[in-house]
């Protein structure tokens, strides 16, 4: 679908975030031919940078992080030809008159403003882009987390940017929607006649949530020391993947419909109790040190993984849990989403072993596609012997070269914002409703006094977070 041609103003242009993923994101856009070549790209932070060595600075990014070799020479000349930067004061005066400037002069029939900013800029940058006019009433303005630190404060951030733009022209990102796997999650479920009438707790046995990464805490220790990976990934990112997982078909392919849906969804969450419930903290191990190093903090509890049985009390999920489980230095990088199904009602066959029935498995990462497991007879004569094996749908592979040119999570999520599409984007109160449940059990983890249990680098997490599956007779898969 075309985008119109737009303007797109960058706070926090110069920063980590805008030169690792949404610059380049742009550039690959651009490239594709899906951005429009008339499009203004205006960088907006508070170094006094020219606009050349701006330029200079987001060729430098390209360069960086898609890679010399890899950049076309003309779209490269073009991007930058698009690019403009002021140095603007957030919380003061400065710049806000030459933006406005900028943008007046020849205005473009799309704004948005992309605040890549922390937290505590949101509120201040939306009133100023309100009350001095640069923002119109169909601008959109796109935030991303931590969006608040629980319910009161994302309550507060709420307000605030509702003071100054309408829920209609707020794009709150969590770049997890904006991932391939996760939309063909939507399209699985509800484009094909095949899965749906069997999406429930009369033939689902669980469903098994993992986003497990290798890498630990790095440099972001002083960040995620204050967050931990229930702020950090389960509020949100595990949240998301649980609400389109579980939430009933919306009446349309459409933002209100669908964030209607997933909202339910996650009022229908029962409160996890703390037997449900597992935190982890990494040791030093494969050379890295432990947690505790990386967060500069010895007596550190927070927790680096978190396992979650969560029931959904509804009557399409009454009975069948949700295991949820995330985690820094995992054996290694892998997000899925297995649908584990119900052994049949009456085996003729001698008793298959538990992990061997049927599961729908929706990789997001790495090698994303989708895979059905299924139980077929080993060929051969040795008699009626079954095997358990996959039948296998590699993204990569079943679109050939076209995946590899496939949009990553951000260039998607800007596209979407420039068409004006909220689908992929957190509305405000499900943000709310999600921070109003994790509340909970982060209150009790703060009342106990137990401490996150530690795991090995490299492992596949804490023993009872093996435990929270085991005493339900179920097994987690394996993280590989
Ligand atoms: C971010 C978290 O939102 O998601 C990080 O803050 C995490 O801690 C990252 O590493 C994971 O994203 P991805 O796309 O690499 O799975």
């Amino acid at each position: 679908i075309p985008v119109q041609p737009f303007d797109l103003v960058i706070f926090g242009a110069t920063g980590d975030l805008a030169r690792r993923k949404i610059l380049p994101g742009l550039y690959r856009r651009m490239l594709a031919g899906q951005m429009p070549t008339e499009a203004r790209i205006i960088g907006a932070a508070r170094s006094k940078l020219t606009a050349k060595a701006f330029r200079e600075m987001v060729e430098e990014a390209l360069e960086t992080f898609i890679g010399k070799e890899r950049l076309d020479a003309g779209t490269v000349k073009t991007f930058l030809a698009a690019l403009h930067y002021v140095a603007v004061d957030a919380g003061g005066e400065g710049g806000w008159k030459e933006l406005g400037a900028i943008l007046g002069q020849d205005p473009r029939p799309v704004r948005g403003f992309y605040l890549s900013v922390g937290p505590s800029l949101f509120g201040p940058i939306a009133a100023r882009l309100h009350h001095s006019g640069i923002a119109t009433e169909t601008s959109r303005i796109v935030v991303e987390k931590p969006l608040g630190h629980d319910l009161g404060s994302a309550q507060a951030l709420n307000a605030q940017l509702a003071e100054s733009f309408d829920e209609s022209q707020i794009y709150r990102i969590d770049h997890y929607l904006g991932k391939e796997t996760v939309q063909n999650l939507m399209a699985v479920r509800f484009a094909n006649a095949l899965f749906e009438p069997l999406w429930n707790a009369r033939f689902i046995d669980h469903v098994q949530i993992t986003v497990a990464e290798n890498i630990g805490v790095g440099g972001r220790g002083g960040y995620y020391d204050k967050s931990g990976a229930m702020r950090d990934m389960v509020q949100n990112h595990l949240m998301q993947l649980l609400c389109l997982t579980a939430m009933e078909p919306p009446a349309q392919f459409e933002a209100d419909r669908v964030r209607d849906e997933k909202l339910k969804v996650i009022r229908s969450l029962e409160p996890v109790t703390p037997e449900d419930t597992v935190r982890g903290q990494y040791r030093a191990g494969n050379g890295e040190p432990s947690y505790a190093e990386h967060a500069e903090n010895p007596d550190s509890t927070t927790e680096s993984y978190v396992a979650l049985k969560v029931n959904i009390a509804n009557w399409r999920w009454q009975g069948t849990p949700f295991y949820l489980r995330t985690g820094k230095r995992l054996r290694a990088r892998l997000s899925e989403i297995a649908v584990v199904f119900k052994e049949p009602p009456h085996s003729i066959f001698p008793k298959l072993p538990a992990h061997q029935t049927n599961a729908l498995i929706i990789r997001l990462q790495p090698d994303e596609g989708i895979t059905l497991r299924m139980t077929i007879k080993e060929p051969g004569p040795g008699g009626m012997r079954l095997a358990d094996v996959p039948l296998d749908m590699s993204f990569a592979e079943a679109l050939g070269p076209s995946a590899e040119s496939m949009p990553d999570a951000y260039e998607r999520l800007i596209m979407d914002v420039m068409r004006g599409d909220q689908t992929l984007f957190m509305r405000g109160d499900e943000v709310e409703a999600a921070w109003e449940w994790t509340d909970r059990i982060l209150a009790e983890w703060s009342e106990s006094r137990d401490k996150p249990k530690p795991y090995d680098a490299g492992g596949s997490g804490p023993e009872n977070a093996l435990e929270l599956m085991h005493r339900d007779g179920r097994r987690w898969r394996e993280i590989e």
